[in-house]
């Protein structure tokens, strides 16, 4: 407590109290890229002047009258710790001043990713590292450093060091491997920010692309059953997805001759019609070998051709029964009444 009193005594002693200069500055805070030309204006909000001027580590204005605004002009701002601050001079001899605070930035020379300690692709499941190197940035206080993958932001960093004078700093990100990750573009953005500026000064990394391997795996893994009918062909999907892509071997029921030749695509099998029993098939690569398995069974007692016959045997009968009535008279003879034998009608309902 005591502590803080004391230091708060030292900030009124000696000097005038800054605060309550009556001077005016346009801007009130700055922000300047390293090298570049910087102007201000400081003004006096009474009368009672002796005279105004600037100080600063890049050169002033000496004490002057009779202006309604002092400007401070530095051609090129070449200090880090540049600082500049208009005085007063009061009439009963007194000097009081105001600090301009400027910041000096420079934006990094380079933002590069590369992977830690792994040559070659990552594997699915692992923990891996990237690290992003920023060159020659000023003043780190103001660095943010973000990570993006495929546009989405991952993680954010911020530095606190305080040093003004540029420097170079790595930032070192961990990351889980998924198998979704790859091919996917991963990149970290340099962002210089200042309170009241609203355009950041960014630099992107070039994007590093991700290889991941990962072992096969079915979009949809269920083992499946088929039902061979004698009119279709059945073809069974074994298509799976894994880094590099996976090889196929089929295992088939024991009695069935495969001709591979016919085969294209050793993913998808089109089994014989006439051997049902169970299919394994099986996808692998570097990364591991998984299994599904396909049974094909034959569509129960060939009912189709059944019912088409059956239908078949009704439609004759119906349209025999509906021939007699039009073209049989109570007679017993034929007649051949155009007037009532319609071209086309439909003579009966069809199958069951
Ligand atoms: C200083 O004031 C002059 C005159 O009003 C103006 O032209 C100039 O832009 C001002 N400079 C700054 C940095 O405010
Ligand atoms: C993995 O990514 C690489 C690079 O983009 C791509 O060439 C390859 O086809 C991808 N593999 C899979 C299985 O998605
Ligand atoms: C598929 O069938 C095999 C053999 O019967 C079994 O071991 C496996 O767990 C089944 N897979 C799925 C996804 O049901």
């Amino acid at each position: 407590m005591l502590f803080f009193v004391l230091i708060a005594l030292s900030a009124c002693s000696g000097q005038p109290v800054t605060s309550s200069c009556p001077v005016e500055m346009s801007p009130t805070t700055a922000v300047v890229r390293f090298g570049d030309p910087f102007s201000a204006n400081c003004s006096s909000l009474s009368n009672q002047t002796e005279g105004m001027g600037w100080e600063s580590t890049l050169g002033g204005t000496p004490l002057t009258h009779g202006f309604t605004f002092l400007p401070l002009k530095i051609d090129s701002v070449t200090d880090w710790t540049v600082n500049a601050q208009c005085f007063l001079n009061t009439l009963d001899e007194n000097q009081c001043f105001k600090i301009l605070p400027i910041t000096v930035y420079k934006t990094p020379d380079s933002v590069s990713v590369h992977q830690v300690d792994q040559k070659g692709p990552i594997v699915s499941g692992q923990l891996y590292y990237l690290q992003c190197d920023v060159e020659n940035v000023a003043p780190m206080r103001h660095l943010s450093v973000y990570w993006y993958q495929g546009n989405q932001l991952v993680e954010k960093h911020k530095v606190g060091d305080p040093d003004p004078i540029p420097a170079s700093k790595s930032f070192t990100q961990g990351m889980r491997a998924h198998s979704d990750d790859n091919g996917t573009k991963i990149w970290c953005e340099a962002q210089l920010n200042f309170p009241g500026v609203p355009n950041a000064y960014t630099v992107r990394s070039e994007p590093h692309e991700l290889i991941v391997l990962y072992p096969p795996f079915f979009m949809d893994p269920a083992n499946e059953t088929h039902e061979i009918r004698a009119d279709s062909k059945t073809t069974l999907n074994c298509t799976a997805t894994g880094n590099p892509s996976p090889s196929y071997s089929w295992h088939f029921p024991d009695n069935t001759q495969m001709n591979w030749s016919q085969h294209k695509h050793p993913a998808f099998l089109t089994p014989d019609n006439d051997v049902p029993g169970t299919y394994k098939c099986t996808a692998s690569n570097t990364q591991g070998t998984t299994s599904k398995y396909f049974t094909v069974i034959k569509a129960k007692g060939n009912r189709t051709t059944f019912a088409a016959l059956v239908g078949g045997f009704v439609s004759l009968g119906a349209l025999l029964f509906v021939g007699g009535l039009f073209f049989m008279t109570p007679e017993g003879t034929f007649a051949f009444n155009k007037g009532s034998y319609l071209k086309g009608q439909p003579t009966s309902s069809g199958p069951v």
